[in-house]
């Protein structure tokens, strides 16, 4: 989330000629105090907010594809016509205002009323229970809502906190400028307001697939007609001696980023294992707060594997510009009790490093049990068709424990933001048959996730598993270059850093193919 930004360019509702509405390049201006930019596509022109409800990003900034609008942070996607949020990560329209034409002047009108949620299906199912109330569980309830699903509508989470803002819990939240109140996803009252029935703090023991129904830890059961499953990722725990110590901690939930920045007030040593995103994210988060870290993993480079070896350097040089120690090619061995009292973390290359606390990022594996139990085809993620079926009709997956055939035919799980929304709201729709224009209810999409590391924000399209070679256009150490990595003669992925349009206009080649 970022500040409101300021108002630019003209008073729209004075108006501009038309001459100064190049084809798909927004003009911004404003209404009021409300930043508001135009986009003219052949004939028409449309009047919408200018501001992305995800972060606030620039949508003047972002690429117009068709009748839709893309962020340049993020890649949230938005529909000119009618505002939507066509797809995650933001959920909230944007605003649409009337234009108004007077011979070669355009000027805008009245703000729009939001556009009415269709009524419910003849055939929509009576009861739909959704598993796991992060990511995709959460973007699946809002979806069935907004394509008119007025039937029982149940989110079950494992975790007190509810749906939140994930992403935010390795950075800004944790690094201490981030607000509490921008972690829920959306305030508790708007699950009433809305139908759906939250039911946190308890997790679904067990599926029957035959009887259609859960069990959760507390004796409740819920039947159902359709069922999502979105139980998302565990981090994988490090199995040294000591590494069972409170002092150790990874970070999935809200409770653990708390835990964190608990430490973080008492404890001024660090290390961190691994150098994945979450581990280097974390890393960057802590310095913020001003804790001394040290990095321990056994890449020779970090990220190098995802990134290459150019930007992986980069990150690491960037790192260690803010004070991150790294120890490379070595892995943790035990975790004791050192002389001082603090934590003595004995590595494999013979170093002893002395810290208040330890946080391993060393991966996650897909929450896979409750399928696996009730029978359902499990492989690294819960298989899935291109409908985000399960082998059992009726039964769903979503998210990161969802393993789907990517657009080179290729199984693939992924574990980004932004994709478990989208599969959420795709496996909502097909859940009870609901279309929308331009999508057939395939599952095609070009994954998407960004990472941040101080200023520096990584944005990466595609799926680079297989690279084989990696071309880099411009300088990482200059904050503006892209990485393209490939496979023989094809494009799999590409990484920028501060090249937002590249990466939109990446994302709509690799969509092309
Ligand atoms: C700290 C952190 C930072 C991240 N930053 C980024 C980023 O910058 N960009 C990016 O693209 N991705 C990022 N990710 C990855 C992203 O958050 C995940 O890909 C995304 O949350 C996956 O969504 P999901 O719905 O599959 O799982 P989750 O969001 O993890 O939700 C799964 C939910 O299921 C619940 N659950 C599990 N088992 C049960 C059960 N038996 N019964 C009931 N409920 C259950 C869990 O409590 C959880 O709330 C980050 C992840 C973390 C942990
Ligand atoms: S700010 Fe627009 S998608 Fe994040």
């Amino acid at each position: 989330m970022g500040d409101a930004p300021k108002l630019a360019g003209p008073d729209l509702s004075d108006g501009v000629t038309l001459a100064e509405l190049s084809e798909g390049k927004p003009l911004v201006g404003h209404v009021g105090d409300q930043g508001v930019m135009l986009v003219r596509r052949g004939d028409e022109i449309f009047a919408v907010g200018a501001t992305c409800t995800h972060y606030s990003g620039p949508l003047a900034e972002g690429l117009v594809v068709g009748d839709t609008v893309r962020c340049p942070w993020h890649h949230a996607c938005f529909d000119l016509r009618t505002g939507e949020a066509v797809k995650a990560p933001a959920l909230t329209p944007i605003a649409c205002w009337t234009v108004v034409r007077d011979g070669e002047r355009v000027r805008v009108g009245d703000q729009q009323p939001p556009a009415p949620a269709p009524g419910p299906q003849p055939g929509h199912p009576q009861r739909i229970v959704i598993v796991g109330a992060g990511a995709a569980g959460h973007a699946a309830a809002e979806q069935l809502r907004l394509r008119g699903y007025r039937g029982q509508l149940v989110l079950i989470g494992a975790d007190e906190a509810g749906p939140v803002d994930r992403p935010n819990l390795s950075k800004d939240y944790l690094a201490g400028t981030a607000p509490e109140e921008w972690i829920p996803l959306r305030p508790r009252e708007w699950f009433a307001e809305n139908g759906i029935e939250l039911v946190l703090g308890t997790p679904v023991t067990r599926l029957d697939v035959q009887k259609r129904n859960v069990l959760l830890a507390n004796g409740r059961s819920y039947d159902f007609d359709r069922l999502l499953l979105a139980t998302g990722a565990e981090p994988i725990k490090l199995t040294v001696p000591g590494a069972d110590r409170p002092e150790v901690h990874t970070l999935r939930t809200l409770g653990d980023s708390r835990a964190l920045i608990a430490r973080a007030h008492k404890g001024r040593r660090a290390v961190v294992v691994g150098s994945s995103f979450i581990g280097l994210e974390v890393a960057a988060a802590l310095r913020a707060r001003e804790v001394s870290v040290q990095v321990v993993a056994p890449e020779a480079v970090p990220l190098g594997k995802v990134m290459g070896p150019e930007l992986g350097a980069y990150i690491r040089q960037l790192h260690e510009e803010h004070g991150v120690v790294f120890h490379l090619g070595t892995r943790p061995q035990s975790i004791d009790e050192g002389s001082s009292g603090a934590l003595l973390v004995r590595l494999e290359d013979g170093t002893a490093l002395e810290a208040d606390f330890v946080v391993v990022g060393i991966g996650v594996r897909p929450a896979i049990e409750l399928a696996a139990q009730a029978g359902l085809a499990v492989d690294n993620g819960v298989l899935v068709d291109d409908k985000l079926q399960t082998s059992v009709p009726g039964v769903y997956a979503a998210g990161d424990l969802a393993r789907f055939v990517d657009r080179q035919g290729q199984r693939l799980r992924v574990e980004h933001w932004a994709v478990a929304e989208r599969m959420g709201q795709t496996a909502a729709r097909n859940m009870i048959g609901a279309t929308v224009a331009g999508r057939d209810g395939r599952w095609t999409d070009v994954p998407f996730f960004w990472s941040q590391h101080y200023d520096v924000a990584i944005n990466y399209v595609g799926s680079g598993v297989g690279w084989e070679r990696v071309e880099l256009d411009g300088k990482p150490a200059d904050k503006d270059c892209a990485a393209r990595f490939y496979r023989g003669a094809t494009l799999l992925a590409v990484a920028t850093i501060f090249r937002d349009r590249e990466s939109l206009e990446a994302e709509v080649a690799l969509e092309q193919r």
